[in-house]
This record gives structure tokens, C-alpha cells and sequence, in this order.
């Protein structure tokens, strides 16, 4: 399978390194042959239609924070005239979520259809801003559309409630999908204040560069949309969430929770309304985890209520995911 990859931080780097520690038992058990013939970051991009040495991929990102000097040529090409010359069959498109535009991921993705390639994204911007028009844009190029690592990282959320809840109808669910609020909201219930949590956050590395994104809520209803789209087949997009961030939680507001035998918890909700706002849950359920844990809680119609926890992002888990999806891919073309 010959692959486009957009960006090359940490998901990507992620992704190639699982390509060469794991190639022969992939090829061994699922037939899976992934061949990287073209990378691309903000400065620059590496080609090569046979497939690109991936050790030799990471060690020049690694000495020139660029995949542009793999080879010693001044031709570099953009992404987009990657995408529209090699004759690739899947983009992966991991550059950064943006929900002001959606880009560049917007462009490589919808570009990526038009010619005809499969797409796997873990790139949350385009699907939280146009999610109704990407799927109709792949059923119309007769392409499959992949994003398993947007909710959840390597915690399989989406294949969960589309697959194993095959047959039910999911009548509402709740989650914890943002592990940075959770991590800070955690400590805070420790005792730390709102700007002491925040700076632990950002020492450890656990807060967007744009820390909007996850204190303002905005992480956590991207991935709202991509579930009520997927799971619920809802038509909407980030305008529709009912969004409140973190930033107003007071030290007093933890405490009275922990005095109801509660905790305070950035809850992402579908109930009839699509909200994501803090909200006191007990202890006791089951969805209430800790640190940057994500939970989610489906209540379907007949099977009650089910809790999926596990880790909500890192580089390595995402990865895993977007292995899952390329496998999926392989199987649909090897059944058609
Ligand atoms: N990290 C996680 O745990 C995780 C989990 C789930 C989903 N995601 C999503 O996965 C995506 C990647 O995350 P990450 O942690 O790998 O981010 P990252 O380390 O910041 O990597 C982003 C990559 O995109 C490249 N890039 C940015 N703007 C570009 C442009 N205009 N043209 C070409 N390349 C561009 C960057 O280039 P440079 O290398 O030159 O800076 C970098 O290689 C994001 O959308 C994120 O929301 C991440």
C-alpha cells in the first residue's frame, strides 16, 4: 500500500517508527506491506515513489527537525503536488487540528479524495467543521474515510459504539475526552489552584500550544461532532455544541463536590442537546477516572449502560490506531 503522509511530528513519527519495529508480523499476519513514498512537514517535503528508508526518515527529522533534507536535491515538493503526482492509495493526515479553517489538513484531505486515494485522519479540525460534507465527499469519490484516532487516541471509542453496539440503538452518551482538563480538574480536587494545575499541565507537556483548545473546551467538542456525526448520525458541526471551558472551576466549586461525595469533571454530552460544560458526577461512576484518563459511557436501548476508559491520546497509542484503520482499509479492498 503506497502512503501520503502529511506532517511528520509526533503522531507520524510515531506511526513510521510502529512501521519498522512491527513490519514483518504485519506482513506476516494481515498481508500488510505499508510503503511511505511521500512525507511532508512545514518545511519541507522527502519522495520517493519506491518507498522511503523510514529509519533513515526519522534520523534526518531528528538531526534537521525536517524531512527536506533526506535527499540532497532543491526539488521539493509541496503537499498538494504530492497528492495531485504520486500515485498513492491512502493520505494520512496528521498535521495540527485548526477550527478556525480546518487547515491545511482541510485541503490535503479533500484533494486526497478528488484523487481518487483513501484517507485516514487523526487531524480532528476538518471533521469538527465539515464532517456532513467530508462523508459525502468520499461516498461521491467512492473512497473510504478513516479516523478512528480523533476520539480517544488508541482507545477504540468510534469502533466500539459502531461496531460492537451493532444492532442497538444508542439513545444518549457522556465522556471525559479531554485528558488535560481531566488531569487539571484531578489535581485540583488535590489541592492545587487552578494556576498551579495548569502550570503542572504544561511542564508535563499534556497542554496544546494554543491552550484554548483544551481549557476553552474546544478539543473536547470536536470530538463531540465526530461522535454525534458517526455514532448518531447527526448532521452537525462545532457551531451546534454547547460549549463551556474549564477556566471558571473555582477551588470552591471542588470542594463542595468533594464534600457531595463528587468530583468536577469536563463532561462532553449527547441528550437530545450536544454540550460540553463542567459538571459534578459521583465518584462512584464508573465514568469518574482520574489524571488525563478519557471515559466515555454509552446507554443504549437494550444493553444498558457500558464504560469504555483507557488513554485519550500519546503518540504511539494514536499510531496504533491509524494502523487499525489501514488494516480495516485493506481488508474492505481485498473483499471488493
Ligand atoms: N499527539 C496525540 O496524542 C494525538 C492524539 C490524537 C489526535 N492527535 C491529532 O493528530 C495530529 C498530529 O498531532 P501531533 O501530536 O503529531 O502534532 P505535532 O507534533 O505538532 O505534529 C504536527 C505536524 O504537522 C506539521 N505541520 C504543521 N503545519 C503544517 C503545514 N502547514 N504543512 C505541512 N505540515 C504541517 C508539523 O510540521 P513541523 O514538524 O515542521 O513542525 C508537524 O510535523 C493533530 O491534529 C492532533 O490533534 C494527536
Amino acid at each position: 500500500m503506497r502512503i501520503i503522509l502529511c506532517g511528520f511530528g509526533v503522531v507520524g513519527q510515531s506511526l513510521v517508527k510502529l512501521f519498522v519495529s512491527r513490519s514483518e508480523d504485519i506482513y506476516a499476519k494481515y498481508g500488510l506491506k505499508p510503503r511511505v513514498i511521500g512525507v511532508f512537514d512545514s518545511k519541507g517535503s522527502a519522495v520517493d515513489s519506491s518507498g522511503l528508508d523510514l529509519e533513515k526518515l526519522i534520523e534526518v527529522k531528528k538531526k534537521f527537525q525536517t524531512v527536506k533534507k533526506y535527499a540532497n536535491t532543491k526539488n521539493n515538493m509541496s503537499g498538494i503536488e504530492m497528492i495531485e503526482s504520486l500515485d498513492a492509495d491512502i493520505l494520512i493526515e496528521t498535521t495540527a487540528s485548526n477550527y478556525k479553517d480546518a487547515e491545511p489538513g482541510m485541503t490535503h484531505i479533500t484533494n486526497a479524495m478528488k484523487h481518487k486515494m483513501h484517507v485516514i485522519s487523526v487531524n480532528k479540525g476538518p471533521l469538527a467543521l465539515a464532517f456532513p460534507s467530508l462523508m459525502e465527499l468520499a461516498i461521491y469519490n467512492q473512497v473510504m474515510f478513516k479516523f478512528s484516532g480523533t476520539v480517544g487516541g488508541g482507545t477504540p471509542i468510534l469502533d466500539y459504539a459502531k461496531n460492537s453496539l451493532k444492532g442497538e440503538r444508542i439513545t444518549s452518551f457522556a465522556g471525559i475526552l479531554n485528558g488535560t482538563t481531566n488531569y487539571i480538574l484531578t489535581n485540583m480536587a488535590n489541592g492545587l489552584s487552578f494556576d498551579a494545575a495548569l502550570k503542572d499541565a504544561k511542564d508535563k507537556g499534556y497542554v496544546e500550544a494554543d491552550e484554548s483548545l483544551d481549557l476553552d473546551g474546544l478539543d473536547a467538542a470536536a470530538k463531540l461532532v465526530i461522535l454525534a456525526n458517526w455514532i448518531m448520525d447527526m448532521k452537525v458541526t462545532m457551531p451546534d455544541i454547547n460549549c463551556t471551558g474549564i477556566r471558571k472551576v473555582t477551588t470552591e466549586d471542588i470542594k463542595k463536590a468533594t464534600k457531595n461525595k463528587c468530583a468536577v469533571k469536563l463532561i462532553a454530552s449527547c441528550n437530545r442537546e450536544l454540550t460540553v460544560a463542567p459538571k459534578e458526577i459521583s465518584i462512584d461512576d464508573p465514568l469518574c477516572v482520574n489524571g488525563t484518563l478519557n471515559a466515555i459511557a454509552f446507554t443504549s436501548e437494550h444493553s444498558g449502560t457500558q464504560t469504555i476508559i483507557g488513554r485519550g491520546a500519546g503518540g504511539m497509542e494514536t499510531a496504533s490506531s491509524i494502523l487499525r484503520d489501514l488494516l480495516d482499509i485493506r481488508q474492505e479492498i481485498s473483499r471488493t
